[in-house]
C-alpha cells in the first residue's frame, strides 16, 4: 500500500464513524442533556456571576468523581494551575519541574507565578513525564540542603514544585512521580486540565499530589465554555485558594477590605451551570469515547500504526486520539491529506524550549519529546451521538 493509499483509508474510516459530517473537527462539544435547563435558571435567578447555586453542585459534582476532598471553581485551567502553584508555594525565582511536551499553558502558569520552568522529558509510551528521566536529573542536578530542600545545583535557586501533565487525558506514571517527589521533597502539583475521568490504579488523576487542575475548555471531555477547577484534599490550602481568587476580600456585610493581592479567578455561576448539566453525562461520554478509542485501535493495529494507548492498570477518558506516524515528513504529508480532505488532525505542541519565552530554560536533553513531536498526531475523537 502507498502512503496515499493508506492515508485515504484512514480518512475514509474517521469518516464512516462521524458519518453524518461533512467536516470533522477534532473535539466539539455535546450539549445533551439540561444545560439548556439549567442556563435558563441560572438567568431566572439573576445569580449569573460568582456566586450562586450551581457553583456550589458543580465544587461538589467535581469532590465526587475525583474523590477529593475540596475543588475550587476557577475561571480556567490557566487559573487553576496558577492558583495551584501559588497555593503550594511557588515563589518567584523558584523552579518549577515540568514537561517540554505540553499545552502552553502549564509553563505560562508557572511564569504567571514568577518560576522558572524546567523541562524533563516524557515516556514514549504515556507521552506524559518520565519518572526515570525525572530521578536521573534530580541525581545529577540536585541537592537537599539544611532546611529539607531540593536546591538546583547549577542555578542555586529552589525547586519548589513538580507539575507533570497527564497527556490527552492518558495517565502517566504519576505513582512514580509521586515516590520521587516524596524522597526529595519536592511538591506534587498535577496538571490534570485534559484528563477528566481518568484513573491510575483505580485514583483519579489530580489526587496524587498537593493539588491537580482541571480544564472545560471548549475543547475538552466536559465542557462550560470556559472553566477549570482546583482540586486538593487540604482545607486549608482550598480557602487560601477561595479567597485568593475572589481578590482576596475579607468577607463581610458590606465593607470592602482585602488583606493582600487578589485574583479576579472565580468561574460564573452561568458556567458553572453548564458544567452541571455535562457533569451528570461524563459517564455515557466516558463509555462512548472508550468505543471510539477501541475501533481506531483495532483499525490502526492492522495497519502497523502505532497508536497511544493507556497505561495497563490505568482507566483513561480517551480525551484525544493520537497515532505516532514514522517521521517529520509522513506526519506532515498526514496533516496536509487529512485536512485538505475534510478530517481535522492535529500534530501534538512543539516542545516548550522551542518557543522564544522559554529557550533558556534548563532540559534534560528531551530525546522522547522531540522525537514524539515529529510524529504524533491528533485524530477525531468527539463524543458520537
Ligand atoms: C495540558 C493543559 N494545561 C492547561 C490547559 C489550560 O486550560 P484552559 O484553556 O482552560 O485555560 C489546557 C487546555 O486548554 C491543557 O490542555
Amino acid at each position: 500500500m502507498t502512503q496515499n493509499e493508506r492515508n485515504e483509508k484512514i480518512v475514509a474510516f474517521i469518516k464512516d464513524q462521524f458519518p453524518e459530517k461533512n467536516f470533522i473537527s477534532l473535539h466539539v462539544p455535546h450539549f445533551g442533556g439540561n444545560e439548556k435547563k439549567y442556563l435558563l435558571d441560572t438567568i431566572d435567578s439573576t445569580f449569573v456571576s460568582t456566586a450562586g447555586a450551581y457553583l456550589d453542585k458543580f465544587e461538589e459534582a467535581i469532590c465526587h468523581i475525583t474523590g477529593a476532598k475540596h475543588a475550587v471553581a476557577l475561571a480556567n485551567g490557566t487559573n487553576a494551575i496558577h492558583m495551584a502553584l501559588l497555593v503550594c508555594g511557588a515563589k518567584p525565582d523558584d523552579e518549577v519541574i515540568t514537561q517540554a511536551l505540553t499545552f502552553v499553558a502549564t509553563c505560562n502558569a508557572i511564569s504567571h507565578a514568577g518560576a522558572n520552568p524546567v523541562f524533563i522529558d516524557v515516556d514514549r509510551d504515556t507521552m506524559g513525564m518520565s519518572p526515570i528521566a525525572l530521578s536521573r536529573f534530580l541525581e545529577n542536578h540536585a541537592e537537599k540542603r539544611g532546611d529539607g530542600f531540593t536546591y538546583n545545583k547549577n542555578t542555586g535557586r529552589k525547586i519548589a514544585i513538580c507539575l507533570p501533565m497527564h497527556t490527552f487525558g492518558s495517565p502517566m506514571r504519576i505513582d512514580e512521580i509521586a515516590k520521587i517527589c516524596g524522597n526529595w521533597n519536592i511538591t506534587l502539583v498535577e496538571d490534570a486540565a485534559e484528563s477528566l475521568g481518568s484513573f491510575f490504579n483505580d485514583q483519579h488523576t489530580g489526587t496524587f499530589g498537593k493539588a491537580g487542575a482541571f480544564s472545560f475548555n471548549g475543547n475538552k471531555t466536559v465542557t462550560c465554555g470556559g472553566g477549570g477547577a482546583l482540586i486538593t484534599d487540604d482545607g486549608e490550602l482550598a480557602k487560601r485558594a477561595r479567597h485568593l481568587a475572589t481578590q482576596a476580600k475579607v468577607a463581610h456585610q458590606w465593607e470592602f477590605y482585602h488583606d493582600e493581592t487578589g485574583y479576579n479567578y472565580r468561574m460564573p455561576n452561568l458556567n458553572a451551570a453548564l458544567a452541571c448539566a455535562q457533569l451528570e453525562q461524563l459517564s455515557s461520554f466516558l463509555e462512548n469515547k472508550r468505543q471510539l478509542a477501541n475501533r481506531y485501535q483495532a483499525f490502526f493495529e492492522e495497519l502497523e500504526i502505532p497508536f497511544h494507548q493507556e497505561l495497563p492498570g490505568s482507566s483513561a477518558n480517551h480525551w484525544l486520539n493520537a497515532i505516532i506516524l514514522e517521521d517529520l515528513e509522513q506526519r506532515d504529508a498526514f496533516l496536509e491529506f487529512t485536512n485538505a480532505n475534510g478530517v481535522m488532525t492535529r500534530p501534538i505542541w512543539q516542545p516548550m524550549n522551542k518557543l522564544p519565552m522559554f529557550k533558556d530554560c534548563q532540559h534534560d536533553g528531551l530525546e522522547n519529546s522531540n522525537w514524539l513531536a515529529d510524529r504524533v498526531v491528533n485524530i477525531p475523537s468527539s463524543f458520537r451521538p
